[in-house]
Formats: structure tokens, sequence, C-alpha cells
């Protein structure tokens, strides 16, 4: 058997030109995106004042199983992807494990992550609708910076609401967004009407994605003429992000190889839903039955700890409602490092799938995971970024169950971004400052309290 090499690029030409829609091959559809007032399922209509038009479409498509990549999105692409697949010998052999383990690394790029897949179309189709620009939250700062260097490219105005404690950590993901041209504030501020009510509730918050989507909706529809885009969690970030997927099984497929398991970091569900696309595919047809497995924070449990009910997809309650697992739109998770996986929901296509039972969900604390990182970066050199470290967590953990079982499964995880900018983080886990923290089922409630008292809410 020829040895397989460490990394794969796939050539240009070889780059999927359409993205996968995964509703298109689900048995069961998850349930519709509510409008809050009258609690009916929405129209493009009901969301054309928010999002661009054809990203509205996206949105309610459960059908088409495949959708056209627009050549200047492609062409853009192209100035970074293929993005590589990695054997991880060095991590294999320093695990001693019998499995095979394999990483497709998103952090070729400048804004150093994934985000970029979904970043690119979504200006394009605000360009292409004739709007000014956009507006948005960004967490740890990566889907911020990556819609600065989309906006960048096609000329748009790009204002940013960063989750404040990040903005904290990482002064120079602000920096980053400043050279491309975006503008930034700390959420929540005094610069939105649902800010201001926010922080005077709660005068000492550090924020969370849950207030910077308020505040960047509310920027958006009070701005004229921008509409507001989101990095994860929604139905058309998915289909974007199926490119990830899409490139690695094709790429696993001239190796010869097929996952047996497959992992992934998990926010609000866009890269983890993106990499499983196809094989989740695969798996619904009963074709194939890799396990796939989402990770998440401790300190942030969706999955794990969460109830699946219909709740606003923001803190401040201005979005419409969707059936996740959630901790309700009023919890405030902990400041801790992992910013991106600090939201109170999860992909409402990832929900379904985890309630129908075909995939699993995992949690570690923040210094599990910084121990993760450090090890994968002395092996594999790569940097990870804290949120990306989970998926690392998780493939190791797995990997050490076949040391155990002497299995010799194929493990395929996503690494989703470089930590460049998370040096403060890496310096508080080397120091040995860095704490954890899960939250009590009291603390859990508090959240819970806040999901909206309707009838489809009724039985959770
Ligand atoms: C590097 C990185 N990975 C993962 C995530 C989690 O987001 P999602 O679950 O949408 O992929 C983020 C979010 O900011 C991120 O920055």
């Amino acid at each position: 058997m020829t040895k397989i090499p460490h990394k794969l690029y796939l050539t240009e030409d070889q780059m999927p030109q359409k993205w996968f829609n995964l509703r298109s091959v689900m048995k069961d559809q998850p349930d519709p995106m509510l409008h809050s007032g009258t609690l009916q399922p929405v129209t493009e209509a009901d969301l054309a004042p928010i999002f661009c038009a054809e990203l509205a479409q996206q949105e309610l498509d459960c059908t088409h199983e495949f959708i056209d990549i627009p050549e200047p999105v492609l062409d853009i692409y192209k100035m970074y992807r293929p993005s590589p697949i990695i054997r991880a010998y060095d991590l294999e052999k320093a695990l001693g494990t019998p499995a095979r383990i394999y990483y497709k690394y998103e952090g070729n790029n400048t804004s150093g992550s994934h985000k970029l897949n979904s970043a690119v179309p979504q200006a394009y189709y605000a360009k292409q609708q004739g709007l000014s620009g956009v507006t948005t939250e960004t967490g740890a700062g990566q889907w911020g910076t990556a819609l600065s260097v989309a906006c960048a490219y096609f000329n748009l105005s790009c204002d940013v609401y960063m989750v404040k404690c990040s903005y904290e950590q990482k002064p120079f993901r602000k920096a980053m967004m400043n050279v491309f041209g975006a503008s930034v504030v700390p959420s929540p501020s005094m610069t939105t009407e649902v800010g201001r009510k926010i922080l005077a509730e709660n005068p000492g918050t550090t924020g969370s994605l849950g207030c910077a989507i308020s505040e960047a909706v509310e920027a958006a529809v009070t701005g004229g003429d921008k509409r507001y885009v989101l990095g994860s969690v929604l139905n058309q970030v998915l289909l974007h992000q199926s490119i990830i997927g899409l490139e690695s099984k094709l790429a696993l497929e001239q190796l010869g190889e097929y996952p047996d398991i497959v992992v992934g970091c998990a926010g609000g569900g866009s890269n983890l839903g993106g990499l499983i696309a196809p094989f989740m595919a695969d798996k619904i047809r009963g074709v194939k039955n890799p396990r796939i497995v989402a990770v998440e924070p401790a300190s942030c449990p969706s999955f794990t700890r969460g109830k699946y009910a219909y709740d606003f997809c923001d803190t401040g309650k201005v979005t419409p409602l969707a059936r996740m697992y959630t901790l309700g739109s009023g919890f405030i998770p902990a400041p801790n490092h992992a910013g991106g996986l600090r939201y109170h929901g999860m992909s409402p296509i990832l929900s379904k799938l985890y309630h129908d039972g075909y995939m699993e969900a995992v949690s570690y604390q923040q210094t599990q995971v910084f121990e993760a990182a450090v090890f994968f970066a002395k092996h594999e050199t790569i940097l990870p970024a804290p949120e990306s470290a989970h998926a690392i967590k998780g493939a190791m953990d797995e990997a050490l169950k076949c040391k155990e079982t002497g299995e010799e499964k194929s493990i395929l995880f996503g690494l989703t971004g470089t930590g460049f900018f998370d040096m403060t983080a890496y310096e508080n886990y080397l120091s040995g400052k860095m704490t954890d923290y899960v939250p009590t089922d009291a603390d859990l409630q508090k959240g819970f309290d806040s999901l909206p008292d309707i009838p489809q809410n009724k039985n959770i």
C-alpha cells in the first residue's frame, strides 16, 4: 500500500463548484423558524428587512440538493482554497494510537478561520443587491475579521459589534478589522437602544453573542440600505460551509479513506455542519455509518445540557424564533477563552439531527482543552484557535480509546482556525491562571426561565 502523504491539497479545478444543502436529504425537517409576533413560519418577505434577498431564499430552501457557488465567490475561494487535509502522523505517534487521524485545516487564510467561507458569499450577495453595507456581531473576532476582509474586497461598509470580553482580551483583532475598514464597537454598547437596555439591566456584563446579535440587527434595520449578516447558526451559513465537508470527502477518497468518526467543535454549528454535511448525508441515506461528534465548552453546554425548544437567536429578543438546543437567550456564559463557542443556541439543522440520534455531543472544560491545544501545537506545529482545540481534544480522546481497544479507526476533525490572536489565553493557561467554570443547574435554570412562553414550548 502506498504511504499516505502528510498533506493533500486538491487542485483548484477539483474544488467543488456547488454548495451542498444537507436539509434536502433529511428525512425529517428541522422545525420552521417562526415569526415572533404571529408564531407562524417565517416567509422570505418577513426576512427581507433583516437579510439580503438571496440569503433569505437560501435560508428557507430545503429542496435543492446543490446550489451553484457564484463565479465571483469561486474566484475569491480560489485565493485560499482548497484547504489541506493533513494526516496527523506526529500526533498519532505521540498518543501511541493505532487510529489514523486527519484534520481539515481552515486557518490558512488571512482572516485565520473557516468563517471566510460564508463571509465571502454574504458580502457578495449584499453587493449584488446594491446595499451600502452590512452589520454583524462577532464573538472571538474571527467572524468579524472574515467579514471585514470580504467587505473590503466588495467595497461595502462593515459595522461589527464585538462581545465585550473578547474585545478586551484581543485588541489586535479589532486592529485587524480596522485595517480592512470595518468599524468595531464593544457590545453591549450605548450606540443602540437594545444595548442601552441590556446595560441598564446588567451594568457589569461582559457581553455575549446573543447581545451582540441584537445590537447588530437593530443597527441594520435602522441603518438604511444595510442588512444584517450572521456568521453561524443559520441554515444559509451551514450551506456555505459545506465546502469544507465536500473537499474533505473528495480528498479522503483520493487517499482511499472514509472516516469512522468525524469530530468538530460546536459554537453555533457552522463549521461542524459544513464538515459533516456529505458524511451525514451518507448516514441518513444508509450508505455509511460514521459516528459524528460535536464538542462544546462545559461553560456553554447547549447540546449536552440545553433544552430543545423554540428560542430567540439573540438576547434582546428581536430575531425570529428558532427551534434548537438552547440555554435560553438570557443565558450569559462565563467569559472563557473560546469566545466563538459562547453562544446560547445551536444550529436548528444540527439540533434536529442530534435530537433524532444522528450525532453525539461531549463537553470539556477550558483547561483540558488548552492542554490538548499545547500538546497538538508541539506535535503538529500549528497553533490552534481555542475553539478549534475543542475538536482536537475530542479527536485525541477518540484516538486514545482506539489505543485501549486496539482499533485502527480513521478519525477526521475540523481544525477551524489559528490561535495567533489568542496569546493572552495561552499565557493565562501556561501561567496556571486559567480557571474552569461549569454552570450549576440553578445557573442554567435562569437561562431556561428566559425561554419564550409559547404553546410550541409547552412540553419541553
Ligand atoms: C476558530 C473558530 N472555530 C469555531 C468557531 C465556532 O463557530 P461555529 O460553531 O459556527 O463553527 C468559531 C467562532 O467564532 C471560531 O472562531
